[in-house]
């Protein structure tokens, strides 16, 4: 069996927590490992994610099915540059991220205490459960969608039945923004 390990938030763990890349845990053989400049440098828009393919054959057998595309010179500058000199910065976006997690938890236990959220080893998402409001997931997305003015994504997307009544949100932003979209998320729902 060969495992895809998608990895790309595997630089964005909390403080306290340690990342185990596959390749340390596992036989390489049989392993294909995707990480990224993207998450963790905000810079999706190059295009770029990294398969580190220790198996020769394997990478060969990838490298024909896919569509030969060069990444642009600007790209691989930046990715050099992300990787090489981009610690300090990570580290900071780090606490930051740390910092926003816990403002968000806290603030949804105060302002809407009958939303539920668990604190995320690593990543900068989110996964509120809000099925003690008793509405329809329909209502629920509808009063943080479209009332509240807050893109959330609902969990139905990820996950059809199991999905019902979550909403997955996104908080690598600025904390003056959370702030606001909390306070038109609890505005919207508690009315
Ligand atoms: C786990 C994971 N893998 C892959 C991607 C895709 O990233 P990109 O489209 O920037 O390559 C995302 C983006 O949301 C993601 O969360």
């Amino acid at each position: 069996m060969i495992i895809f390990a998608d990895e790309i938030h595997g630089d964005l763990t909390r403080r306290g927590q340690e990342f185990h890349p596959i390749l340390t845990l596992a036989d390489p053989e049989n392993i294909i490992a995707a990480t990224a400049v993207n998450k963790t440098f905000n810079l999706a828009g190059l295009h770029a994610t990294n398969l580190v393919i220790q198996n020769p054959e394997l990478r060969k057998r990838i490298e024909l099915s896919l569509p030969f595309i060069l990444p642009s010179p600007f790209t691989i500058a930046a990715t050099i540059a992300a990787y090489d000199e981009g610690e300090e910065w990570l580290e900071q976006l780090i606490d930051y991220l740390d910092g926003n997690i816990d403002f968000v938890i806290e603030s949804l236990r105060e302002k809407m205490p009958k939303a539920k959220c668990r604190r995320p080893e690593g990543t900068y998402i989110l996964w509120i459960d809000l099925r003690d409001y008793e509405m329809t997931p329909e209502e629920i997305h509808h009063r943080i969608y479209d009332e509240a003015g807050v893109i959330l994504e609902g969990g139905e997307m990820f996950c059809e039945n199991l999905g019902k009544g979550f909403e997955r949100i996104c908080v690598p932003s600025p904390r003056s923004v959370l702030k606001e979209a909390i306070d038109r998320m609890a505005a919207a729902m508690n009315r």
